[in-house]
């Protein structure tokens, strides 16, 4: 695969369709056209190509991402919304694809109430960005585009070697 034809998502999960309008005061007034409109320019500017998918769906998520693997998908950002705290399925599927993935919260969910403070995905993740709003999903991304260059050139990206590691059961 050339570095031109990579494929890199951006899956958000249920209720992120109405930023802008919800809860403004925690999660900010952009929307999320204008978050993903930004990363595809990102990712376009570094020769990647990038396509974004919300659902208010476990099941719809659960399904994109076992079309990881075959579409090639390089790298994910997520952002699992409240899946994070509940969702062994999408962690499953997360794990059986084993494409890596950095996880994105716009707010701080270690400042919050404490059913927040569990994810079920940052043990797997390659890194996770919280608390900073929409910027972080941007941070997110240059990180991934950051990996993926140092595996074309042949360097152990944090990526690769965290896709390999061992997985441990999140923490009760
Ligand atoms: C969120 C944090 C979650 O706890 C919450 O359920 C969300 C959004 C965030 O981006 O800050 O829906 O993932």
């Amino acid at each position: 695969m050339t570095t031109s034809s990579k494929l890199l998502w951006v899956l958000h999960g249920p209720n992120l369709n109405l930023l802008g309008t919800r809860e403004p005061e925690v999660y900010g007034s952009t929307r999320l056209d204008e978050i993903d409109s930004g990363l595809a320019r990102l990712c376009a500017e570094h020769g990647y190509r990038c396509e974004s998918f919300q659902s208010n769906h476990e099941g719809a998520l659960v399904d994109r991402v076992q079309q990881a693997r075959e579409r090639e998908v390089a790298f994910i950002v997520l952002n699992p919304a409240a899946f994070t705290h509940t969702s062994v399925a999408l962690r499953d599927a997360l794990a059986a694809v084993a494409v890596p993935f950095i996880e994105v919260h716009l707010s701080n969910i270690h400042r919050r109430e404490a059913f927040r403070r569990r994810s079920y995905f940052s043990d797997l993740a390659v890194g996770v960005v919280a608390g900073l709003g929409p910027i972080g999903y941007r941070l997110a991304m240059q990180a991934a585009i950051e990996s993926l260059r140092g595996s074309a050139a042949g360097a152990a990206p944090a990526a690769a070697e965290a896709a390999h590691a061992p997985r441990r059961a999140p923490r009760g």
